[in-house]
């Protein structure tokens, strides 16, 4: 059975106090900082690049998870992989013909690597690729913006991803993303999701130590 891990995203913290939002994550118990990196092509919205990265690397001794939200992510992932990041993801819909060599590139500069689906990308699109990749992230919304509403007709696709991963005895990370919340993480942990990606509803809960460890343990 894989560990559950909570990695809140950053996207809904203070941006002006970032230093101090992640050890704050930390304090209340996450297991790894997602970072959502978007260069306002493949997403609309900009958020950070490399150096934030480098910056938050300074304030935790957590993972960082580095989703990244970019068109050519090729050009960008050995600057992550140096500021810091531990696991680097980059999303099917944007490498095209290069997922491999992109995938291959994160792993030879010393990061974790995965690849992420949006919500109506088959898990067909990436099967030639699971085996090269630490984790596979699911997107529960469409990429872009923080708070959307989680989009059900994902789960059989969890579910789809975990049993080619333990018919093949295979104890990969299957991490999803967007509009988790203390109501719908219990389905989301049985279809066979183990990282769990949330902004929202760690950022705006009134404890975040309880809140984290209740979609921990729920
Ligand atoms: C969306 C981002 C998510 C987002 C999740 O593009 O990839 O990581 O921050 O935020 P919530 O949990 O608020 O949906
Ligand atoms: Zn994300």
């Amino acid at each position: 059975m894989n560990e559950i891990k909570i990695a809140p995203s950053v996207l809904s913290a203070d941006f002006a106090a970032m230093g101090s939002e992640v050890e704050r994550l930390e304090k209340c118990g996450a297991d790894l900082i997602h970072c959502d990196v978007m260069d306002g092509t493949f997403v609309p919205k900009i958020t950070f690049g490399c150096d934030m990265i480098a910056a938050i690397r300074r304030h935790t001794f957590l993972p960082l998870d580095v989703h990244l939200m970019v068109i050519n992510p090729q050009n960008q992932v050995r600057l992550f992989a140096e500021a810091g990041a531990s696991t680097i993801t980059v999303h099917r819909e944007a490498c095209g013909e290069d997922l491999k060599n992109v995938l291959r590139l994160i792993k030879n500069c010393g990061a974790h690597c995965g690849v992420v689906i949006n919500p109506d990308t088959s898990l067909k699109e990436v099967y030639d690729c699971l085996d090269m990749c630490d984790t596979l992230l699911i997107m529960s919304v469409f990429p872009g913006l923080g708070g959307q509403r989680f989009i059900e007709h994902v789960l059989p696709k969890v579910e789809e991803a975990r049993r080619i991963f333990d018919a093949q005895g295979i104890e990969k990370d299957i991490e999803i993303d967007g509009g988790i919340t203390e109501e719908n993480v219990r389905r989301i942990k049985d279809a066979g999701a183990n990282v769990i990606v949330t902004g929202n509803t760690v950022f705006r809960s009134k404890d975040m130590a309880a809140t984290i460890r209740n979609l921990k343990t729920l």
